[in-house]
Order: C-alpha cells, then structure tokens, then sequence
C-alpha cells in the first residue's frame, strides 16, 4: 500500500514518546484515511489508539535507520511522522524517504534551524528577521572578555542541542561567567556547547507560533502560550513546559500577518537560497518586546505541550494536511479550528523537574474524562499488569477545551483534581497572564 493513490488508507509510524506524539495520534485517528497506527517506542496512553513497537529513534545510528526501515516495509507504512527534534537533527528524515512513503518532518540542513543556534542566528540575519541582538564564539576567553565588557544582562545559550537545558538566562555578569564555564569549561552539554551565542536579554511575554511549511506554502496555526517555569507566576526552574493554552488574545490578525511575513516567510525563504527546502512544522518561539516581536529560538518539529491544544481544536483531516506537507500540495487541504479555547495542564512527578521517582500507579484517567470536554494524554507513563505508572518527570496533559480560557482552564484543573499519582503537581494557574 503507498500513500500515492488517493483514496487508500494509510498506514501511520508516529515516532517519539510524549503527549505532543499522543496527541498527533489521537487527531490522526480520526481520519477516514487512517490505517494502522505505530507508535516508536509510544507510552502507556498511545497503545489505545494503535500499537507500540520498541524501538527508540533518539539515536540515528545504521542499526536504528535499518530497523525502522524493516518494520515500514513490513508494515506497508504510507507516512511516517518524526516528533521530537534529535532525529531530525541527526538525518532521519533524509535516510527514511523513499518514493513508497511520505515523511512528515523536515531533512537535517533543515532542522538545523533548531540544531544549530549560530546557524538559526545566520539566518535571521541574512533575513533581515527580528531578534535579539548576539555574537557567537568558539574561544571561552572571547567570550569571557565580552561578558564583562557588556554593561545590560545577557543570555548564553550552548549552540547545539540539550534537551532544552542549554539556555541560560543571566541577571548579572557573574552568572553569565558562571554559564560560559558551565557550557565551554565543563562541558556539561557536551559538544552542544562547543559553540556559544551571548545574547542581549529581552522582556515580554512569549508566544509559540507554529507554521506547517511544503516547501512552498506556508498556513501559520493558531498562536499559543506555553509555561516553562515550574512554580505558579512563573516562578522557579525552569522545565520542559507546564501547560499551555491556544488561542492566546496576545496575537491579533494585524500581528499574525506580521510575523508570517517579517519572521516565518524570510526564515524558509532564507534557507530555500542556500538550497535547503523546508517541510514540516517550522515553530517560532517569540518573545513580544516594547519593539515589537523577536525570535527567541526556531524548532524543526511541533511543540510540547502546544501541539496537544492545537490538536483538539483542529478541524480538518490532521492525515491529509500531513500528506500535503510532505507533497507541497498544501494550499490544496481544509484548514479550520474550533473556536473554542483549549488548556491544557501537564502533571508531574513529584520532585520533577529535579530528581523524582517513577512507578507510581496512575489513578481517575477515566474518572477525569467523563467531562466530554476533556481529553488526557500520556507523556511519561507506561503499561504494567497492575495499571498505568509514571515514567517519567511530565506524565499527563490533561486538555480540557471551555467557551473562554476562563472556562477551559477551570475545566482542565478539575480534571487534574480527579487523577491521584503519589507526589503528583501540576500549575493551575495556566493562561493567568493574559486572564483578568
Ligand atoms: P530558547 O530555547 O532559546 O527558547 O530559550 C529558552 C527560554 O529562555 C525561552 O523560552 C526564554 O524564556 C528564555 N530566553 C531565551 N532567549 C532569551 C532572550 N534573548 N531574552 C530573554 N529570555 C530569553
Ligand atoms: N514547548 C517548548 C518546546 O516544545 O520547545
């Protein structure tokens, strides 16, 4: 079976293991198109909808490439859709494809735009695309003599990619010290901080914005918030994302048109010079500053834990939009969202994002949806005969879609409520910034 004749079903490989793959999975299902479904290596929530297979693409080596490879054409998978960004990054798009199935994800020149920081910044400047103002170094000493020449606080951040830790945010010129020994000195990113980009630090607030891009059109989703710290008022460490809302009142249409032209268009237009094509989700982190929007940083994948609001308010066939990526034929699909707000709140392990234990049996799943409006995914969790246990720091996204984020909020909160992990934590204080 191939994903070429229009009308056959298709067979989907969902790679990665997190509620923004649960969640991919749970829209795609929906599709009259939809196949089997395959998650790589899934969770305990994904084996629902489809069926886990064990194998974990976070490193692309031969052995990796050549199982999942054997298991697509045993399979007869139409479409395979890579998650998270270190395959990406590493070429799995690139050694997957073949004329028997799509993939949806972008090729490794590609995602460098995520990988590669100095590239990103190469980029933006070449596009004339607003962002903080930078230099990038190689050498620790350079680096160390323009920190204490700088006289306004800065963010170092490691160039290559570190699970989202390489981002340090500084108040004064000690602690960016302190973040260019940890980085250049002690290497504690490992190659990804090889390289380091000493950037001016910004204020405002911060917008996720999502971009389905074929190579020639580009259909910018709705915009959405999302919560790094851990603490309510975001406060405390940071984490891999608390929860987030979508729409976000932050980003008008006038906006909107804006960053498509001025940030999304010059990136894939940038790129598409020096060669590269685009294709898959092109996420910009922004940051809306006194003088207007800037980038923060650009993913090569959808975003966690945006992509589970953006799934419930989807309307139109997630199976056939990601055909059309992958064929540049997306100005040919219908694209529309529900008009209501989604929440969505992510429960954690007790301790997370510091030290936490797993195994914990996970109870009121069911209880918590009973709400029709209420949908959980599974991030860290997994199947045991006794139930389903944590495995892992972020272990639910409990979405929940209300008339006004007042509504979805007060919804998704009370579902929490109803699910009880030991040392289980969640922020309900979600969307607080924009909510009066
Ligand atoms: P990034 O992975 O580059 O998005 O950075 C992670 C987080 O660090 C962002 O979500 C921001 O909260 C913060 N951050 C990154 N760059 C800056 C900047 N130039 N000014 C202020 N905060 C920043
Ligand atoms: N939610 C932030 C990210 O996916 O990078």
């Amino acid at each position: 079976m191939s994903a070429k004749s229009n009308k056959e079903k298709v067979n989907v490989l969902i790679l990665g293991s997190g509620g923004r793959e649960h969640a991919i999975g749970w829209k795609l299902k929906e599709s009259k198109r939809c196949g089997k479904l395959f998650f790589a290596p899934g969770n305990g929530g994904t084996d629902a909808l489809g069926e886990n297979v064990p194998i974990n693409p976070d490193r692309v080596d031969t052995k990796t490439v050549d199982d999942i490879d054997y298991f697509c054409r045993n399979n007869a998978i139409g479409l395979v859709v890579i998650g998270p960004e270190d395959p990406l990054a590493q070429g799995l798009a690139d050694r997957l494809a073949n004329d028997d199935r799509k993939i949806f994800g972008p090729i490794a020149s590609a995602a460098r735009i995520e990988a590669d920081k100095a590239y990103a910044k190469q980029v933006m400047k070449a596009a004339s695309i607003p962002t903080a103002d930078s230099r990038v170094f190689k050498d620790y000493f350079v680096a160390e003599s323009y920190v204490k020449s700088r006289e306004t606080p800065v963010v170092v951040k490691a160039a290559g990619l570190a699970k989202g830790k390489g981002v340090i945010v500084c108040d004064n010129t000690a602690q960016a010290l302190d973040a260019l020994a940890l980085c250049m000195k002690n290497k504690s990113f490992g190659d990804a901080g090889d390289t380091v980009i000493v950037e001016e630090r910004l204020t405002g607030q911060e917008v996720s914005i999502l971009a389905l891009v074929d190579g020639r059109n580009i259909y910018v989703l709705d915009p959405s918030q999302d919560h790094k710290q851990a603490g309510e008022g975001d406060t405390g460490p940071n984490t891999g994302g608390m929860g987030a809302y979508c729409p976000t009142p932050l980003i008008d249409e006038k906006m909107m048109n804006t960053i498509q032209s001025e940030v999304l268009v010059p990136a894939v237009d940038a790129m598409r010079r020096e060669g590269i094509e685009y294709k898959g989700v092109l996420y910009a982190g922004l940051m809306l500053t006194a003088g207007g929007p800037k980038v923060l940083e650009f993913n090569c994948r959808f975003g966690d834990p945006e992509t589970q609001p953006l799934m419930m308010r989807l309307k139109g066939d997630l199976l056939e939009i990601m055909l059309a990526t992958a064929d540049g034929t997306l100005d040919e699909v219908d694209l529309a969202w529900d008009k209501r707000c989604c929440c969505c709140v992510v429960m954690a392990s007790g301790g997370y994002p510091g030290k936490y234990q797993n195994d914990k049996l996970i109870k009121g799943i069911a209880a918590a949806e009973e709400d029709k409006d209420v949908k959980v995914f599974h991030a860290g969790t997994k199947k045991t005969k006794d139930g389903v246990v944590t495995a892992g720091g972020r272990v639910l996204n409990v979405c929940a879609m209300g008339a006004d984020l007042k509504e979805a909020q007060a919804k998704a909160n009370a579902a929490c409520a109803k699910i009880q992990f030991e040392g289980a934590w969640y922020r309900s204080d979600i969307g607080y910034r924009v909510m009066k």
